[in-house]
């Protein structure tokens, strides 16, 4: 055999190795985006797979509302040794107090600078998602939790209009069972409870209130605490008595049917509304701050990081380039009802609703989600859902307070 044909052989069957090797590739990527929830992530595989095409992801998802059931089931892979390859995790202490401190994420600053991101994330991200003055996960979006959702039709039939304080919502609501809406509000499982807790709490202590909470200037037994309680206690009163039983998706159909007035949900429920139920924003479905909290925006980001011993390493870091690109972003968020995280996103791919979201956060306060993962370790989080769902059933303020206090003191918020 000639030399130079033994040679051409050789590479042939070099390729033929490497791209056999390629096509064996795989990454795991782990999330809650099932279902109703997938079609954003969805799409953002698909551009990886179009990147990388010798690489499948494994959708692996865990269906559930805020990450509750996932969380549980990440937990058990983690301790068990078995993470995914990567996974979502809400930006802030969610990630942070729980993987990073127990040291069990790898530290992507190099990333962050290899990609250019610590310029083109806000602070406000980039503090969300650092410690130590390193990063630890990418953020694909930002999320508003304060919220509030109505059918701007059926407001109109019952000659009504969005209350902007909460003083405001319980006289509407007054008006409208007067009208024979038996729940002005529509309410969903646990976790949306604390999550319309969370607004009543913004919109009556104010943005600075809030924070004080979350660093331990203002202990949850302040007098403003328990009345804010009190309020919520009222609003309460104007909702659904089913609510337990209800996703998320199904308190937002409420709106969309007309049996309900309102509900604070965020803003994954304007992904709902256009992506899955073709819903024209503005007239298919209106939005308007959570009473009470005009000119600050709750923010939350979904973000994915790389655990230590990830077996598919190299596809997880070009997964993490991907959602964190210009491309991914903008490709992902349109569909989910979220903004970019990115600072340099082409606002014009999306929809209304998105666009005067991206203008508020541009110019409000910003402040953290609870029950998103932003401001508190998931030690509180976890635990008071049980205190709201005591509440819900008991009303007693004073009561629920000292048990969040004491909750606080437990998960050394502010110390
Ligand atoms: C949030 C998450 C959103 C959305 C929502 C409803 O915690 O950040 O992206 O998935 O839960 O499940």
């Amino acid at each position: 055999m000639k030399r130079s044909h033994k040679k051409a052989l050789l590479i042939t069957a070099a390729l033929a190795f490497t791209a056999q090797a390629a096509a064996a590739g795989k990454v795991e990527i782990f999330s809650w985006w099932a279902g109703d929830e997938g079609p954003a992530l969805e799409a953002l595989i698909k551009l990886y797979e179009a990147k990388y095409p010798n690489v499948k992801v494994d959708n692996a998802t865990v269906s559930g509302g805020a990450g509750t059931n996932a969380k549980a089931v990440l937990k058990t892979r983690m301790l068990g040794g078995t993470p995914p390859d990567s996974f979502q995790a809400h930006a802030g202490q969610e990630l942070i107090g729980t993987w990073v401190v127990a040291d069990r994420m790898e530290d992507l600053s190099s990333l962050f600078k290899s990609e250019g991101w610590d310029k083109v994330f806000p602070k406000d991200v980039l503090s969300l998602i650092s410690t130590g003055g390193k990063e630890w996960s990418v953020p694909v979006n930002v999320h508003r939790s304060n919220v509030m959702w109505y059918n701007p039709a059926k407001l109109k039939e019952w000659g009504v209009s969005a209350p902007t304080t909460w003083a405001q919502f319980l006289t509407t609501c007054t008006t409208l069972k007067g009208k024979g809406v038996a729940a002005p509000l529509v309410m969903g499982e646990n976790w949306t409870e604390q999550h319309l807790w969370e607004s009543v709490m913004v919109g009556s202590l104010g943005s600075a209130g809030w924070q004080n909470l979350w660093s331990g200037k203002m202990k949850f037994t302040d007098p403003k605490v328990v009345a804010a309680f009190d309020t919520y206690g009222k609003v309460l009163d104007c909702a659904n008595k089913d609510a337990s039983g209800l996703s998320w998706q199904q308190a937002s159909d409420r709106i969309a049917d007309g049996t309900s007035a309102f509900n604070i949900m965020g803003d994954w429920a304007a992904g709902y509304f256009t992506t899955t139920k073709k819903l024209k924003p503005g007239t298919g479905f209106g939005w308007s701050a959570s009473p009470g909290t005009n000119g600050t925006f709750v923010m939350l980001a979904d973000s994915f990081g790389l655990p230590k011993g990830a077996k598919d390493r190299a596809e997880a870091v070009n997964w993490l380039k991907v959602l964190g690109s210009k491309q991914g972003q903008d490709t992902f968020n349109p569909l989910k009802g979220s903004i970019a995280a990115r600072t340099d996103s082409d606002i014009s791919k999306y929809n209304v609703y998105s666009q005067s979201a991206a203008k508020d956060w541009r110019s409000n306060k910003i402040v953290g989600s609870m029950v998103h993962g932003a401001v508190a370790p998931e030690s509180f989080m976890s635990a008071f859902g049980a205190v709201i769902d005591q509440f819900v059933a008991s009303k007693d303020s004073a009561a629920a307070t000292a048990a969040a206090q004491e909750l606080a003191t437990r998960s050394k918020i502010g110390q």
